[in-house]
């Protein structure tokens, strides 16, 4: 079964039908919301708020394992997770997607891992590669389709950096960001993505650039811009998200 997780702007699924609002409680304690199961093209998804509903869970604070450790125990195989980002490199401006195909995590302090030596022994997954090649390719070959009929800018790769949060970084941190090789920057990517692949679960990213990243361009972040692009953005990636599973029936 495939879940989506929503981010910033996307705190519902539009145009799916609600089945059922599931409460569950995992050993790490409670998701930042109800699953939400939702009947979309014939199918059955899970949709989850990362932000909690209404959206009040700071980066840090969301409880990231009870988040994967839920969608795991509702049957969940596959996880694609919508982020808000930043835009460091060229090319990824305000309103372009990115399907980033690796990721370097600046966060700190969180709960990375199920690996604990309690509940699970402890152990080491291989993160070569962090996000799933097929979720990714089904994400790309999704948007192509919605790309016919409304235009869009769709990277296939990207670097994702993973800040602390709640704050946005300096210009000496996206430069230092930009030189090791990150092309955007969220908050939430991590540990996300990490504990989806230490429970197996296929889990890729599809991110919307916002705004430039601190000192990429000479305005100010606004939040009202960031909202503006926002709400533009959500609409397509929506469009996304039904042409994936429809893909998948
Ligand atoms: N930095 C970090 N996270 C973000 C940004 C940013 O510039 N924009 C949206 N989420």
């Amino acid at each position: 079964m495939l879940a989506f997780i929503g981010g910033s702007g996307l705190n519902q699924l539009h145009g799916a039908e609600l089945i059922e609002e599931k409460q569950v409680v995992t050993p790490y304690g409670e998701p930042s919301s109800t699953l939400s199961m939702m009947a979309l093209q014939g199918q059955t998804v899970v949709f989850l708020a990362r932000h909690g509903q209404p959206h009040s869970i700071a980066p840090h604070a969301i409880n990231y394992r009870a988040n994967i450790a839920a969608l795991e125990l509702v049957g969940v195989t596959d996880i694609i997770a919508v982020n808000a980002v930043g835009g460091i490199s060229e090319g990824f401006g305000a309103g372009v997607l990115c399907v980033p195909d690796n990721l370097i995590d600046y966060s700190y302090g969180r709960e990375q891992s199920f690996f604990d030596g309690q509940l699970k022994p402890l152990d080491h997954i291989d993160f070569t590669e962090p996000y799933s090649a097929p979720l990714r390719q089904s994400i790309l070959d999704a948007s192509a389709d919605v790309g016919k009929h409304s235009p869009l800018i769709i990277k296939d790769h990207g670097c994702h950096a993973i800040t602390q949060g709640p704050r946005l970084e300096t210009s000496a941190e996206i430069r230092r960001c930009r030189q090791d090789g990150c092309d955007i920057v969220g908050m939430t990517g991590m540990p996300e993505a990490a504990l989806a692949r230490e429970l197996g679960i296929n889990y890729a990213c599809l991110a919307l650039v916002v705004n430039p990243a601190a000192g990429v361009s000479d305005a100010l972040i606004t939040m009202d811009e960031i909202h503006r692009v926002l709400d533009e953005g959500m609409e397509t990636i929506v469009s996304i998200m039904q042409a994936v599973v429809s893909a998948r029936s």
